[in-house]
């Protein structure tokens, strides 16, 4: 019943999107993480799904579903699982999206017991965590390889930055001067930088039809 609703555009076309926060643990009982939905991540996996390709969805804890079944969700917590992950499946696959809110760093100790409660200030050591996007683009092949990038200023030589030395084909610019845009939010507003210079600016709008959008233009890229 599914297939019946299914476009031909990516069939046989193998995608893999990650998702959502990471939750790094602390102590047996904490973690540090985000506030990512997971709604971006999820919205471009049904999209590129119902445009007829493969898709796996490597997520961190979030609380949605897809109401797919032939999507595959592989769930995560941590950074390194989700880069273990999407190393794993990088080969196979012909395009890569890389929507979560990965932690960049994580405890640099996991404590095997509680942390209790004893002086007045607690300092926390980090590590930082491997960037899944900045691996998979240093081991592109023929996979087509897109980014999200979140900034608060220069916003735009961020991305750019980004785009190159990520090696990513594509960089999906988060806007958050718009208060509906976001974490959480259903709308989003973002700006598309592609590799060959190309700025696409996309108004407010779902995420579903952002993503529909972000999609299509990665198959006229491809197509190009
Ligand atoms: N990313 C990743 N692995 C990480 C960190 C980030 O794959 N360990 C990916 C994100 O999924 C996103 C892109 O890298 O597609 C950019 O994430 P962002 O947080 O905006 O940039 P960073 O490179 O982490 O740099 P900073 O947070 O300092 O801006
Ligand atoms: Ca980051």
């Amino acid at each position: 019943k599914e297939k019946f609703f299914r476009q031909n555009i990516l069939k046989n076309k193998k995608a893999l999107v990650t998702a959502g926060p990471t939750y790094e643990p602390l102590d047996p009982v904490r973690f540090v993480g985000n506030h990512s939905s997971g709604k971006m991540g999820f919205a471009l996996a049904e999209d590129l799904y119902e445009k007829g390709a493969d898709v796996t969805v490597v997520s961190g804890p979030v609380y949605q579903q897809t109401k797919y079944k032939g999507i595959k969700v592989i769930n995560v917590n941590t950074a390194e699982e989700m880069y273990n992950t999407c190393l794993q499946l990088h080969d196979e696959m012909d395009i890569e999206i890389m929507a979560a809110a990965v932690a960049d760093y994580k405890p640099a100790a996991v404590a095997p017991e509680k942390i209790k409660k004893t002086n007045n200030s607690l300092q926390l050591e980090l590590a930082k965590t491997n960037d899944i996007l900045a691996t998979l683009g240093a081991r592109k092949k023929h996979q087509f390889l897109v980014g999200f990038a979140l900034e608060t200023n220069n916003e735009k030589q961020h991305a750019l930055d980004k785009l190159e030395k990520k090696n990513a084909d594509m960089i999906v610019l988060n806007s958050l001067k718009d208060a509906n845009a976001g974490f959480g939010f259903d709308t989003n507003k973002v700006s598309v930088f592609s590799a060959n210079g190309d700025n696409v600016e996309m108004e407010l709008a779902s995420k579903k039809e952002i993503a529909n959008k972000i999609v299509d233009l990665v198959i006229k890229k491809i197509h190009a």
